[in-house]
């Protein structure tokens, strides 16, 4: 009798390749990389952010960016100069209307909390969110460096909004495929003028922006112009309403489409040191900052890359 060395397809074990973030876990060959969790976030190490970058290595700095979606790097001293020059690898920096500036240029934020003030004076939002959906081109992606950070807490967590709309019914996925939302950065000013001083968040007092480059209507859910890969684009900040729905409607959809986006398993934290140096996706991943500390100040200058206008199911492939 002759052995074979074939066994029938029904007892085919599956190669077990590692995944994380929803895709199999690429190579890497001129930087380390290392997983924060299974839904989000790697630590890059190997990689001196001062000096320009070859190409291998940006371009597997590139894959970890979007696989991952926010990319940590530790010890990063740089100048702002330097800040923006890394920055540029991702494309055009971008002003924002209603963020503070850092140190008198207008294309580098601050976001900072003095050891006496309130956790609200930081625009963090209490709720996972994307920065700035308002603008007709909201930003790419956010590159944040520590300059000052407590001892304990003010971490940043993350959650991965493709995993959120992968995990989604079929049903709820068609309804959201065809829906679009408004977003407005209009009132946030005048609402700042309403609230008792001590409730109030640091704004930027003055900007360029048009009334008109304030508001825009977006998809709900957002598709990677090159992957195709879909994600929720739905979140409470700037949120005014799905297009066609009432105010109350709205609400309700968007309340539930916010908590999932709070399951642990679409997360990662990252702990702040002095010099970490982040990156991160702003269209494909939420994020908020984590105000547990008190009696500490707690200080990050970030710059804003421009991203694409959002294109939603019905507009890919274009
Ligand atoms: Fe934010």
């Amino acid at each position: 009798m002759v052995a074979t060395k074939c066994k029938p397809a029904s007892q085919e074990q599956p190669v077990a390749v590692p995944v994380v973030a929803g895709l199999p876990m690429p190579d890497f060959r001129r930087i380390h990389v290392e997983p924060i969790s299974g839904a989000c976030g790697c630590e890059i190490s190997g990689v001196d952010l001062r000096e320009p970058l070859d190409e291998e290595t940006l371009s597997e700095i590139m894959k970890a960016f979007e696989q991952f979606l926010v990319i940590v790097f530790r010890d990063q001293d740089l100048s702002p100069e330097q800040h923006k020059a890394f920055s540029r690898y991702f494309g055009p920096i971008t002003e924002l209307p209603q963020a503070p500036t850092y140190d008198g240029m207008r294309d580098m934020q601050e976001v900072r909390r003095e050891a006496d003030e309130p956790e609200n004076v930081v625009p963090s939002f209490e709720h996972f969110h994307t920065d700035s959906p308002f603008l007709k081109r909201p930003p790419l992606c956010v590159v944040m460096r520590a300059l000052e950070v407590p001892r304990y807490g003010g971490d940043t967590a993350f959650s991965n909004a493709y995993l959120v709309y992968e995990h989604l019914s079929d049903g709820l996925k068609a309804l959201l495929d065809g829906l679009q939302v408004v977003y407005s950065g209009k009132e946030i000013w005048a609402r700042n003028e309403k609230l008792p001083p001590e409730k109030r968040l640091r704004l930027r007092e003055e900007h360029g922006f048009s009334e008109d480059e304030l508001e825009n209507i977006h998809p709900a859910v957002r598709v990677h112009p090159v992957t195709g890969r879909k994600a929720l684009f739905a979140t409470t900040a700037y949120f005014k309403g799905f297009v066609g729905w009432t105010e109350e409607e709205s609400r309700a959809l968007l309340d539930y489409l916010q908590s999932l986006a709070q399951h642990l398993h679409y997360h990662c934290r990252v702990k702040w040191r002095k010099n970490t140096l982040l990156v991160w996706d702003n269209r494909f991943l939420l994020h908020r900052g984590v105000h547990d500390f008190k009696y500490e100040r707690r200080h990050l200058i970030r710059t804003t890359v421009m991203g694409e206008r959002p294109i939603g199911p019905r507009d890919w492939p274009a």
